[in-house]
């Protein structure tokens, strides 16, 4: 081993040793979309566009930022185009070559070399906690990363990234939440928690869709995720919770040590319509070439 190759195999040790080791990305994907239908019938509701870019693009993104090389999409029948959209197209590519649109090849060839994107599909729709069961042999032994694939989120730091660098922090799994109103907290998983410092707490209890009257908290799990593989072995004594389905969060309340930190930053659900229309349309008004265009027909809409 000459002296470089040397120095560069004691920087991955230490790195590894550190634990610095880039982790795997699940993103689930699979799921019937049933609030989104007839939209949903044929088409994933990961692929709805928010704006320009269909919103798994936007949460594949977020990974890349955060340092992720590594993603397993979880998908199921009739979700192909998420496949096809990260894979090459060599005819659209030769067809933008030839007609000069440089600027678009540049932009489609960037898409299939975001990161190794690989993927599984969950043969029933048995919940999020199934759909992460999936990734048991992808992932193997290591801390990974969940990320819903209808959840797009908006920071300085990407929310993945600060959930990483907190899960080196505690040696923990952790996940990210935010605060909802009352009349909400039925939709998510609820965690009961101990402040720790600003924003941060240590997770004593976690309810997936509880009463306003039995909530622990209003802090909502809202989409991410740094789990820890010992996982795995919970979801599978997880018997089927809230709506039928294996829960993630019944799982995630069996590991023995989770944090919670509050999303500094704004995430969108684009899980049903009138989100999905509020984020398309904010998101459309960050565009400064149609802002304008956009706010004048709205003015006109509103007259
Ligand atoms: P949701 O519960 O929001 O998605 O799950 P859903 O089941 O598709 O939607 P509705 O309630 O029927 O409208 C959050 C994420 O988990 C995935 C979904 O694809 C979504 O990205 N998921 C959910 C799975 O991969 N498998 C499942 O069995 C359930």
């Amino acid at each position: 081993m000459n002296k470089r190759n040397r120095l560069e195999y004691l920087i991955l040790l230490s790195n590894k040793i550190e634990g610095f080791f880039s982790m795997k990305c699940v993103i689930p994907a699979a799921g019937l979309g049933t609030r989104f239908l007839p939209i949903t019938k044929a088409q994933p509701k990961e692929m709805l566009p928010v704006y320009d870019r269909p919103t798994i693009q936007f949460v594949i993104e977020e990974a890349v930022a955060s340092g992720i090389d590594d993603v397993l999409i979880v998908t199921s029948k009739d979700k192909r185009s998420i496949e096809d959209h990260f894979d090459r197209s060599c005819e659209l590519e030769k067809n933008l070559e030839e007609h000069g649109k440089f600027d678009l090849l540049k932009t489609v060839e960037e898409m299939s070399d975001l990161a190794d994107i690989f993927y599984i599909r969950q043969k029933k729709q048995k919940g999020l906690g199934d759909a992460i069961y999936c990734a048991k042999k992808h992932v193997g032994d290591e801390p990974f990363v969940v990320m819903l694939g209808d959840i797009v989120t908006k920071s300085d730091v990407p929310c993945t990234k600060q959930l990483i660098d907190l899960s080196k922090r505690y040696n923990s799994s952790v996940i990210a939440v935010e605060k909802v109103p009352d009349e909400k907290v039925e939709r998510y998983g609820i965690i009961d928690g101990t402040m720790v410092s600003d924003d941060i707490y240590k997770v004593n209890a976690l309810v997936e869709k509880p009463k306003i009257s039995e909530k622990p908290s209003n802090l909502a799990i809202m989409g991410r995720y740094v789990l820890y593989p010992e996982l795995f072995d919970y979801i599978e004594d997880t018997e089927p919770g809230a709506g039928g389905e294996i829960q993630l969060t019944d799982a995630m309340a069996k590991l023995s040590s989770v944090y919670a930190s509050v999303f500094n930053g704004r995430s969108y659900d684009i899980g049903n319509k009138i989100d999905w229309l509020k984020t398309s349309l904010e998101f459309a008004l960050t565009d400064m070439e149609h802002k304008d265009e956009i706010l004048d027909y709205i003015h006109e809409l509103i007259k």
